[in-house]
């Protein structure tokens, strides 16, 4: 039996792949290199090139491969791209993300674990968030994801489809194999260490007067091995015939913007200069996890601290100056 992960050659799916490669499972990957790299995968990883929503693609993978598991990665996930164009968003996260879930229960495919994530609360009302509070995307990609959940909620009623959708805040870092190389960038660690590279002349920093301590909006940031590990717990979790369930995947200490760019000075040893914009229409000011219950259900417990994240992505992107593209 196999585990079919679509979206493992992006940047959180390889490091799936990779631990759970180390673990022994039998895995398939799919993914349509959109924004992912080929070369991020073990070259006698089984793989295929394809879109998550062709239903014909999926049967045949999961007969071949046996496919009875299915991590579901894929997905366009920049905010902003969303809202400029909120049709790509719909038709490639749900659009496709309906006709795979489609495919996988005509497979008979009966666990899944999805890549939610935190934009499905929208502004949060208080902090930290729990899975309980209100959801309310303040934009299309946090709806496309909110879509998916609900279609995981009536498709395990109707068809029994046991799923664990996880709402990951903010994931950063590295492996000494896998890290973050997309294109065009939008997440604040690979451009800070970008601007510490001298690739860049600074890091913009939209807004300087929220309501925080500094000024500067505040995330909970998790390392990328820490949120793989979750995956594997979620897969052991629903293979004990545990019903289905939504975690928030964060550590519930936030770091402001500035405190990101200081922590990466004091990594890399580098003068990182700041620049300050105006804010971005959309972004909330805090957004902390309350991650207690994924500690309880899966037994998980982030360990990294940002130092530790910056490090693992810095020592990555110093042996992969130009990302994936020069490292193969
Ligand atoms: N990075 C984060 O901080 C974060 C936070 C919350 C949720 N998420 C979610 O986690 C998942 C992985 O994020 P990531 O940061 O690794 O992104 P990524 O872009 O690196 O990985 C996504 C992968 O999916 C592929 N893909 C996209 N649409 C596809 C489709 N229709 N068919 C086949 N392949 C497709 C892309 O080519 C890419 O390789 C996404 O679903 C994202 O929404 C990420």
């Amino acid at each position: 039996m196999a585990i079919l992960v679509t979206g493992g050659a992006g940047y959180i799916g390889s490091v799936t792949v990779e631990l759970l490669r180390a673990k022994g499972e039998t895995l398939v990957v799919m993914d349509d290199l959109f924004r992912g790299h080929r070369e991020a995968l073990p070259p006698d990883q089984a793989f295929y090139q394809g879109k998550a929503g062709d239903r014909e693609l999926i049967a045949r993978i999961a007969k071949e491969h046996s496919v009875d598991e299915c991590i579901h990665f894929a997905a366009l996930a920049y905010v902003g791209e969303s809202v400029e164009d909120p049709a790509r968003y719909f038709e490639n996260n749900v659009e496709q993300g309906v006709a795979l879930m489609g495919a996988l229960v005509d497979a008979g495919v009966h666990r899944i674990v999805f890549s939610s994530t935190a934009a499905t609360y929208g502004e949060p009302k208080r902090i930290p968030i729990t899975e309980q509070d209100a959801q309310w995307p303040t934009n299309p990609y946090g709806w496309s994801k909110l879509f998916i959940e609900r279609l995981l909620s009536a498709y395990d009623l109707a068809y029994s489809l046991k799923f664990v959708a996880l709402r990951y805040f903010n994931a950063a870092g590295a492996t000494a194999a896998c890290g973050e190389d997309h294109e065009p960038e939008t997440h604040l660690i690979p451009n800070v260490l970008a601007a510490a590279a001298g690739e860049k002349p600074d890091i913009a920093v939209f807004g300087k007067d929220y309501p925080t301590p500094d000024g500067t909006p505040i995330r909970d940031y998790v390392h990328v091995t820490d949120l793989a590990d979750a995956h594997i717990r979620a897969l052991e979790y629903l293979r004990k015939g545990n019903p289905s369930d939504f975690l928030n995947l964060g550590t519930g200490h936030g770091y402001s913007v500035l405190e990101v760019i200081e922590a990466a000075r004091k990594v890399t040893g580098r003068p990182i200069q700041a620049r300050i914009e105006p804010r971005r229409p959309g972004d909330p000011a805090r957004l902390v996890a309350d991650a207690a219950r994924a500690k309880r259900v899966l037994g998980w417990s982030p360990s990294s601290d940002m130092e530790s994240i910056i490090r693992s992505a810095w020592e990555w992107k110093q042996r992969h100056p130009r990302g994936y593209s020069a490292s193969a």
